[in-house]
């Protein structure tokens, strides 16, 4: 069956997970289509590899040879993108991946693979043009756009990124929106629905939490956002690698962390068995011939887990969501009784720990009926058909910044711009002037986040402007306009307010 479109040149939705990926187009009727994959699946691993031979695997196939071949095998890629080398996260990611990270030029990490070394952008450029290959074969049209999909606590060099990886690859990424406001839009969007939602999304990387306020279904306004980029499911997965990694010591004073094919069998292994005490009460950990003694036979794992051991493991992982949540719904000026609906987005959320403290906390039940993996894809095609050319949908959406976007100071404090939570799109305008007579030229640094410190914060780039007429020290008076897109893209340009001229920007983006 082929689905029709209004478009031969459709936007599709896709929904870039640091695990997996899934996308959706609005057909000719209006109706959303996810776009299959293998085996009827909708989602497609995120996984980039290269096996002994040199060949290229992605999605399914470099999934299911990564036991095998965990150093060429790159999973988790988002979790780098738009970072830098020194940022304490890198560090946390190469404990915990068999595959090596190494600082490179830009500011950026590199991964590298079968002798080669990747930008994490790279990574990400190669899993969005398998997924383009698997929409266009399915929709048997060239798709050249998309909306993409972002963690809402992403700042503006990973948005910045996802962008530059589409770029790679020829796909015109007409916009990257946020992974809750998307899930929010798949269930608000044309159903004439009003009220105050909740989304609560733990993927497989990241965990991001929004309040949205929705009006007459296509007024979207997100009132506050908050998260963690360094907290989902493979956090939970490490936390139960750690717990079987002690136990085994404690058996055979061996320590298996130091063997990368004995940890990518425990690393498949925790995530199964997590996913099974998802709906059993109990599972067993079993992975035989694991290693061998000093006399040299064979040691197997072997453990049994309940559910509440698990719960017990994973609590403070919880815990930390729910602070999250506590500070999120404060900003957005709601009370918990207010909230009309609790929507549950990503794969860790099926864990019932989760829907249980969830609850307890909102005193209301999660709303039923969502698809926990495909709402942000189902969301991002409705977005898309919003931007098509005469799109029959109108709609209004507000979102807001995740983090406080300012300039370091001459005394290195960080002058906020934008504070938190401030409405996307937005503009807002300084003055600045000269420090020295003659002096023609003014730099700055912008840097993203919450701390007071501007250098505690993430670099965002350098801006230079230059062509001031020479003139005494702080008689030229520039005003600096910034400028916040619906993306939560950042852009920025000068003027001399006394000749008038507007100046040119440099831009160096990522300079350390
Ligand atoms: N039944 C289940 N119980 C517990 N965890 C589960 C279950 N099913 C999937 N998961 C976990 O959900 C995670 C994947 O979720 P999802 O596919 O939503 O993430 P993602 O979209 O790739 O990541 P992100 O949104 O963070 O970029 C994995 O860690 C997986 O182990
Ligand atoms: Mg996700």
């Amino acid at each position: 069956m082929t689905v029709k479109l209004l478009s031969d040149n459709p936007i599709i939705g896709i929904d870039l997970g640091t695990t997996n990926s899934c996308a959706a187009v609005v057909d000719e009727t209006g109706k959303v289509q996810l776009i299959p994959y293998k085996d009827g699946s909708f989602t497609i691993p995120s996984i980039y590899a290269v096996n002994d031979r040199g060949f290229e695997l992605i999605g399914q196939e470099a999934k299911r040879q990564w036991q095998l071949n965990p150093r060429n095998t790159i999973y988790a890629a988002k979790r780098l993108i738009g970072r830098s080398p020194s940022d304490d996260i890198v560090d946390a990611m190469r404990e915990s991946v068999a595959f090596n990270l190494t600082p490179g030029g830009e500011n950026e990490v590199l991964i590298e693979c079968a002798d080669r070394q990747f930008r994490p952008v790279d990574v990400s450029a190669q899993i969005l043009n398998k997924i383009r290959v698997v929409a266009s074969d399915y929709l048997r049209l060239p798709v050249r756009r998309a909306v993409v999909t972002v963690p809402a606590y992403f700042n503006d060099r990973q948005r910045q990124a996802v962008k530059e990886a589409g770029m790679l690859i020829d796909l015109d990424v007409v916009r990257v929106i946020n992974e809750p406001t998307a899930a929010a839009l798949a269930y608000g969007l044309n159903k004439s629905f009003s009220g105050n939602i909740l989304i609560y999304d733990l993927g497989g990387g990241t965990f991001d939490v929004s309040v949205v306020s929705v009006r007459a279904g296509n007024i979207f306004e997100v009132k506050s956002t908050g998260g963690d980029i360094f907290l989902g499911g493979i956090d939970f997965d490490n936390v139960l690698i750690r717990a079987v990694l002690r136990d085994f010591v404690e058996k055979h004073a061996i320590d298996l962390a130091d063997d990368p094919v004995a940890m990518q069998r425990i690393r498949d292994m925790a995530e199964r068995v997590k996913i099974d005490l998802s709906s059993r009460a109990e599972a067993s950990f079993n992975l035989p011939f694991v290693t061998i003694d000093q006399s040299g036979l064979p040691l197997n794992i072997d453990m049994r887990l309940t559910r509440r051991d698990l719960d017990t493991l994973m609590a403070p992982l919880v815990n930390r969501t729910l602070d999250i949540c506590e500070r999120v719904l404060a900003e957005s000026g709601l009370r918990a009784e207010e909230l009309d609906e609790i929507l549950l987005i990503g794969g860790q959320t099926r864990m019932p720990h989760v829907q249980d403290r969830l609850t307890a906390f909102f005193g209301k039940a999660p709303a039923k009926g969502i698809n926990p993996d495909e709402a942000v894809a189902i969301g991002a095609a409705l977005y898309a058909q919003t931007l098509q050319e005469d799109s029959p949908v109108k709609l209004q959406l507000l979102d807001v910044i995740p983090m406080a976007i300012g300039i370091e100071r001459a005394d290195g404090q960080m002058h906020v711009v934008f504070p938190r939570n401030s409405p996307t799109p937005n503009a807002k305008s300084l003055i600045t002037t000269t420090s020295r007579d003659g002096q023609t030229s003014l730099c700055m640094r912008i840097y993203q986040g919450d701390q007071a410190r501007a250098r505690q914060n993430e670099l965002l780039g350098e801006f230079l402007f230059s062509g001031i007429p020479p003139a005494k020290a702080r008689s030229p008076k520039v005003q600096l306009t910034f400028q916040v897109n619906i993306e939560g893209v950042l852009s920025m340009s000068a003027q001399d307010l006394a000749t008038g001229k507007r100046m040119e920007t440099r831009v160096k983006i990522g300079a350390k």
